[in-house]
């Protein structure tokens, strides 16, 4: 993206308020383009407040499916199952929240498929991908290592999936399945929300090596022509 912008907040609620406003903008544009919005959103623990904002906000609720950008292999219910955190949120207002590992399977290559298959079904493109970063620059489940490039140019890649971690990160050491930088890439609408001086510096390093960076969110940066909202919360 020749087009990145920064916006600043002093804290993750602040944040919250405005991503969700954001978010909310970009579910009702859709659904007044095309009668419904299907976004993926991302896991982990920063994007938490942005939810309960905006699960509270004042949406067709009914037309607006949700995905989770990428997902742990763990039951429902499991505290690391990014679908579970998903379903919390937006479940009750009712929307449509879609697992993309089925319950009960724990092999990593029949989630695989059956994420696919889920993804294939799903409109095309994304309406929105809202994704967060590692410190050590992953996205989604894309992470950083030696086999980045094969993983981003294999034949799953031109679908929804791929790149199982290896080896597994160590804060959350389970198998993954996550979206492809091309469905990231290709969402009508790309959105970063990270907290701390870390991740930012990350961020700004993959934005100068561009379409050879080492990490992952560098490539999904230099990979999409859209313009980019970087949002970050110094706290
Ligand atoms: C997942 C993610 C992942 C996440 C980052 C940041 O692991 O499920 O989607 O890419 O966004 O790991 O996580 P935190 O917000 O918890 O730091």
């Amino acid at each position: 993206s020749d087009e990145v912008e920064w916006w600043e907040y002093d804290d993750a609620a602040e944040m919250a308020d405005a991503v969700a406003g954001d978010i909310g903008f970009i579910i009702e544009s859709a659904i007044d383009a095309r009668g419904a919005a299907v976004i993926a959103l991302a896991g982990g623990k920063t994007p938490v407040p942005i939810y309960e904002k905006l699960s509270s906000a004042k949406l067709d609720w009914k037309r607006v499916t949700i995905i989770p950008g990428d997902e742990r292999i763990v039951p429902l219910g499991d505290p690391l199952s990014n679908v579970t955190t998903l379903a919390k949120f937006f479940l009750p207002k009712g929307a449509r929240v879609m697992p993309i590992v089925p319950n009960a399977i724990a092999d990593y290559k029949a989630a695989g498929r059956s994420a696919d298959a889920l993804m294939q079904d799903l409109h095309w493109p994304l309406d929105l991908c809202l994704l967060g970063v590692g410190s050590d620059g992953h996205t989604a489940s894309i992470f950083p290592g030696p086999d980045l490039d094969e993983a981003l140019s294999g034949p799953k890649e031109r679908r929804a999936l791929g790149v199982m971690p290896d080896p597994m990160p160590e804060d959350a050491p389970v198998p993954r399945v996550t979206l492809s930088l091309a469905a990231i890439t290709t969402a009508r609408a790309l959105m970063i929300a990270v907290t701390g001086k870390e991740k930012r510096a990350v961020i700004e390093t993959a934005i100068k090596q561009g379409q050879s960076s080492l990490y992952p969110i560098g490539r999904a940066l230099a990979g999409t022509e859209l313009p980019v909202d970087i949002h970050w919360a110094a706290a």
